[in-house]
């Protein structure tokens, strides 16, 4: 029995030297839905196959003048390892069938031709090559990944000299200038720097043993507000709104992840708000019993429905071409948030529309939650 129809769009080939086969299969195949490329002839059906990109399953009689089945599988097999062919053999042709089995056809149906039997082979062949062709792509994805992580790696070590000379001077600067504020500002930027450094070493090497502290995300927002408050557009024209849950239960995480998320996110709001008029940054906390939240919300440019997707994505930007906002953007903020708050069984929900504004929020298991033992249950809701 066949499952669900996978046919829609595609496209098959079809190799038989006789003519009345070809015109009764195509219309099967058409009318389920497939698109179908007809070929008298397996010279006429390679040459076919060479110039079109997007046949995805080749049937393909054996017994052919002139150029056989079994030359056809040969040459797609060394040319086109991923096309499935489905080899159509005689009734009483079981030698020839094991023989292209083990020249690696897909599968063979007998004739005369049971339709529902080849329907279900093609159906099958067609989920096969996706699955393969996922697989490749997610192989790629993470050989890519593992590329730039050993660059990031070679990056951050390099940025530690430089930077430990920055927060040796500001330290010196704050014996002569004990009063000195922006000092304390500069030295707590540095050290941040220090620390996420560090964290994307850790992660690269992939130590473990990274410690997990108590955090109060309320005062981890503010911190982050802080440092952005050394931007002066930001610092004067960006409205700034806190609704943070007074109540809201620490958790135990690694400082450097979960700054880093929500430093992303901030930035990002930011960028969206470049060019609107109206600047309203919103960050919300609160909790329940399963959950507790950060939500950072902007009146930005919003973001278009079907780009939602990609958000999380590696190298996903709209701000690599120069644009009137003079925006840059790598791609990777999202992404490495991501990869950061996975461990924490974090997810990630974003509401957008565009020429309104984003809010993202992120949420975090209430198992993450180290109560104190004087908290009360109750909380603003998810
Ligand atoms: N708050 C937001 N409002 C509108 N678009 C957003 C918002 N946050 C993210 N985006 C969209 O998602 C894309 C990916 O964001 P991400 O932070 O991963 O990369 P980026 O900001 O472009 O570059 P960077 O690596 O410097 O962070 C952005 O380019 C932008 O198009
Ligand atoms: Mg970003």
């Amino acid at each position: 029995m066949r499952e669900i129809n996978t046919a829609m769009g595609h496209k098959i080939l079809l190799i038989d030297d006789d003519a009345n086969i070809l015109r009764m299969l195509s219309s099967v195949f058409r009318f389920e839905g497939y698109s179908v490329i007809t070929a008298e002839g397996g010279r006429k059906g390679l040459e076919i196959l060479y110039s079109d990109q997007e046949i995805e399953v080749v049937i393909c009689d054996i017994k052919m003048p002139q150029m056989d089945g079994e030359k056809v599988l040969e040459q797609i097999r060394s040319r086109y390892p991923l096309v499935p062919v489905i080899m159509l053999t005689g009734f009483l042709e079981l030698e020839t069938a094991v023989s292209v089995m083990r020249q690696g056809a897909f599968d063979y149906v007998t004739k005369p031709v049971n339709n529902e039997k080849l329907l279900e082979v093609v159906e099958k062949a067609v989920r096969q090559k996706e699955r393969m062709i996922e697989e490749l792509r997610k192989k790629g994805q993470e050989e890519k990944m593992a590329a730039l992580g050993r660059l990031t790696a070679g990056f951050a070590h390099n940025l530690n000299n430089p930077l430990s000379c920055i927060i040796a001077y500001a330290e010196f600067l704050k014996t002569k200038y004990p009063h000195e504020e922006r000092l304390d500002k500069m030295l707590s930027a540095a050290n941040k720097m220090y620390a996420i450094i560090s964290a994307m070493l850790d992660k690269t090497r992939k130590e473990h043993e990274r410690k997990r502290v108590r955090i109060n995300l309320n005062k981890m927002l503010t911190d982050e507000l802080e440092f952005f408050e050394a931007d002066l557009d930001f610092k004067h024209q960006v409205e700034k709104f806190l609704d943070l849950a007074d109540d809201l239960p620490d958790i135990e995480a690694v400082y450097s992840d979960l700054s880093q998320c929500f430093s992303n996110l901030i930035k990002n709001a930011l960028d969206a708000m470049k060019m609107s008029p109206e600047k309203k940054l919103m960050i919300r906390t609160g909790w329940n019993e399963q959950q507790l939240f950060v939500e950072i919300a902007d009146s930005g440019c919003g973001i278009k429905k079907e780009d939602l997707p990609k958000l999380f994505e590696p190298f996903y930007s709209t701000k690599s071409k120069q644009g009137e906002d003079g925006l840059k953007g790598t791609g990777l903020g999202l992404y490495s948030s991501y990869q950061l708050m996975r461990p924490y069984g974090v997810t990630f929900d974003v509401q957008s529309e565009v020429g309104k504004g984003t809010r993202f929020r992120v949420l975090f298991p209430s198992a993450l939650a180290i109560q104190p033992e004087a908290q009360t249950t109750v909380g603003s809701t998810v």
